[in-house]
């Protein structure tokens, strides 16, 4: 691995991806390529183009406007998008940021305030730019791992001037692509339906993916790929990006005239601003950037590397997760400790490991509109507390997890009547509530206090294993009581570095505890809490046909070990459906693996099922969280889905397969596995038979076309030592 300045040359490479900037115009730092690895380019281009005058130009251009740019601002030339904008005290913009220096360090500078990857087995190239006029510095931060073939892109802005500034736009990253011929990858969808794959050809103008709800949300997801035509799961080039963020964010690539791609990721600039003082400083998010000539599956890859070794951490970033069930689809609002001991009774009984008390525990919260904020335990549910609850569960051999939603109030609690200026709110207009439940206001230092003391003391009273921290709105009205006017639009970024801070606070005070993060669902599914979490809750839709498909686009990005997914009762609550029980526990054990149903209601036979599933979760648990993750048939595509998983030694894996609806007359068919070793043996265990991985990859493996809906197979393959 190696960064190297040679002949106006920046070049980054682990010796499988190279990232290249020149200096050419001497000036500014021009983007000269991002893709496999190659020993040098001649830049003939850039030099050519940096070269000229605007003069050579038509009267419409100047050379900056045509040159692939690694920091470009507006102001200067370029007519394009940029990715800084940044207004000095005499109203103007422009914005010069011209080459100083460049130094390289082992690891990575730690951002402040931002969640952020680790720098094991890393460098970090600093390149600085200097505006002469205005003394603004802007150091571009660019991270190459020797594991992944990803780089870490973010930028920090100075004011080394004697005058305040106003950022009015800080993205993260900015990537030049000479042309555009590309389509463009987001996710997108809605409560219950997070997530889902969308896919279009590039066309001159603007497209993207982006959010003002101050949150990376259910509807959107800070991630976005160009894919070379024909690109499918295994073939073709991808440039992906994705941000380290959970608050509002754009994704934008904007086309230009000459057919040319510009991609940006970073903080949303709408409503956003920052007042840069003279001698302070502003770090934007973390953009990762990903490149494969190995199709989608070759992104995931290395994303999933990226995530598991540098982005997740605590005690159960790489260990075994325990089995959960959890009580929300069970009982809702309706329990008292009685039937939660029963219920975990029973779960304990079949190898589950941890009960988790989800909503309604604290106040008199008998529904979703009261107590948000009085994380006080509710005595008419829970005679003997938190406490109590948490003695019998842990006396049982279990282990205890609760549910919480910190960054909430409801108007209905001691909370808000103590103070009512805690939510945010625009003055004296009615404040919108949504679930009946304002936000707080994280901004400020007070609350923080508050929501950091109340959960903690929440925690050690129950003296709890996992935690699940919730959010379930958005952020309409922006407003604060303390923050001053012109510094409004400060707010939302404030706000969710004050979420930050207030997690970190938390998690550092239990280490020991795994969190999981959940927003109405997987709507802050994003790469900034997983710095902070190890897991999230992937989405509210437990139906098992339409996690093939949420899980699936999940898994773009995230590896399994991140993806909180779980057997529900059937019909689903949220769907309606009725799936045969292994089926959901095929695609639960796509993720950290749990139930979310009464157990005491299901039948003796199925109870047996649940012990047989529980100890092959257990058994198998390293290759389903941590192993290789491949998809092999989209849900997007058809009637069938299925993935599969490798273990990191390559002696084990598990292979999926889920249909949706049977068809009458239908053939059994192959699925072409992947990642096995052609000159292995491999056999299956439960069929006793034994296949060469070069035939399970080239031919495939039978599946059975299946009699009834909704049918799930699972193939676990152990490796046969010669
Ligand atoms: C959100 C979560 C659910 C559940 C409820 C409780 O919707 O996503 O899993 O915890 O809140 O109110």
């Amino acid at each position: 691995m190696s960064i190297r300045f040679e002949n106006g040359v920046f070049h980054l490479t682990n010796g499988r991806v190279s990232y290249m900037i020149s200096l050419a115009g001497g000036k500014y730092p021009l983007h000269l390529y991002w893709g496999k690895k190659l020993r040098r380019v001649e830049d003939d281009l850039t030099m050519r183009l940096a070269g000229r005058d605007a003069n050579d130009f038509n009267l419409h251009e100047t050379p900056l406007d045509r040159l692939p740019q690694e920091c470009p601002t507006f102001g200067m030339g370029d007519m394009r998008e940029g990715m800084l904008h940044i207004r000095q005290e005499d109203g103007t913009t422009a914005l010069d940021l011209q080459f100083v220096s460049h130094e390289v360090m082992k690891g990575k500078p730690v951002l402040p305030g931002l969640p952020s990857a680790r720098g094991e087995m890393a460098e970090t190239l600093i390149l600085t730019l200097k505006d002469p006029e205005n003394g603004i510095r802007v150091d571009l931060l660019y991270t190459i791992w020797e594991d992944t073939d990803t780089i870490a892109r973010s930028a920090r802005i100075y004011n080394e001037g004697k005058e305040a500034v106003t950022l009015e736009k800080a993205l993260s990253v900015c990537v030049d692509f000479t042309e555009a011929d590309y389509h463009l990858l987001t996710l997108s969808g809605g409560w219950a339906r997070e997530r889902a794959m969308e896919l279009r050809p590039l066309v001159q103008g603007d497209q993207g993916t982006s959010t003002v709800r101050g949150a990376s949300s259910v509807q959107t997801s800070p991630f976005m790929a160009l894919l070379s035509p024909g690109t499918d799961e295994n073939r073709g080039q991808v440039y992906a990006m994705a941000l380290c963020y959970s608050g509002s964010f754009q994704g934008i690539v904007q086309v230009d005239q000459f057919r040319a791609a510009r991609m940006m990721m970073g903080i949303q600039p709408f409503d956003f601003s920052w007042r840069i003082d003279p001698g302070t400083d502003f770090q934007t998010p973390e953009a990762y950037l990903t490149w494969s000539d190995q199709g989608l599956n070759g992104m995931s890859q290395q994303f999933h590397q990226l995530v598991r070794e540098h982005i997740v951490s605590g005690p159960y970033a790489k260990t075994h997760r325990p089995i959960l069930i959890n009580n929300w689809e069970a009982t809702y609002f309706d329990f008292n400790e009685d039937k939660l001991v029963d219920i975990a009774d029973c779960a304990r009984k079949r190898g589950i490991d941890l009960f988790v008390l989800d909503d309604g525990w604290f106040g008199h919260r008998d529904q979703d509109n009261s107590s948000l904020g009085d994380w006080k335990d509710d005595m008419r549910k829970l005679p003997g507390g938190l406490r109590g609850l948490s003695e019998k569960i842990h006396g049982s051999g279990m282990k205890f997890g609760l549910w919480v939603e910190p960054e909430m109030i409801s108007p209905d609690s001691e909370l808000y009547r103590a103070h009512p200026d805690w939510c945010i709110h625009a003055g004296d207009r009615t404040r919108i509530e949504c679930r009946h439940q304002l936000v707080l206001d994280m901004t400020r230092a007070d609350v923080r206090q508050y929501v950091t003391e109340s959960i903690s003391q929440a925690l050690e009273r129950g003296q709890v294993d996992y935690v699940k921290w919730d959010m379930n709105r958005n952020i309409n009205m922006v407003g604060s009581a303390l923050l001053p006017a012109d510094r409004m639009k400060e707010f939302h970024h404030r706000y969710i570095l004050g979420v930050y801070e207030v997690m970190r606070a938390i998690t550092e005070r239990f280490p020991r505890v795994l969190f999981e993060s959940c927003a109405g669902g997987g709507g802050r599914f994003d790469l900034g809490m997983m710095c902070l979490m190890p897991q999230a809750w992937t989405s509210d839709d437990t139906d098992a046909w339409m996690r093939c498909r949420i899980q699936y686009a999940t898994s773009l990005v995230f590896p399994p070990c991140c993806m909180g997914a779980h057997v529900s009762a059937v019909p689903n609550h949220q769907t309606g459906r009725s799936t045969p029980l292994a089926t959901r526990a095929a695609v639960a054990m796509g993720g950290t693996y749990g139930y979310e149903l009464d157990i005491r209601k299901l039948p003796e036979e199925e109870l047996q099922e649940i012990e047989k599933l529980n100890q092959r979760v257990h058994a198998w648990q390293d290759v389903l969280l941590y192993g290789s993750f491949y998809r092999l048939q989209s849900p997007y595509q058809g009637n069938e889905s299925a993935w599969m998983s490798v273990s990191q030694d390559g002696k084990r894996a598990v292979v999926t397969h889920v249909f949706a609806q049977s068809q009458p007359n239908a053939r059994s068919d192959l699925l072409k596995l992947t990642g096995l070793d052609p000159a292995a043996d491999y056999r299956e265990e439960i069929s006793g038979k034994t296949y060469g991985g070069d035939a399970l990859m080239q031919y495939g493996i039978p599946v059975d076309a299946p009699w009834n809906d909704y049918k799930a197979q699972q193939f676990w393959l152990e490796r046969v030592d010669r």
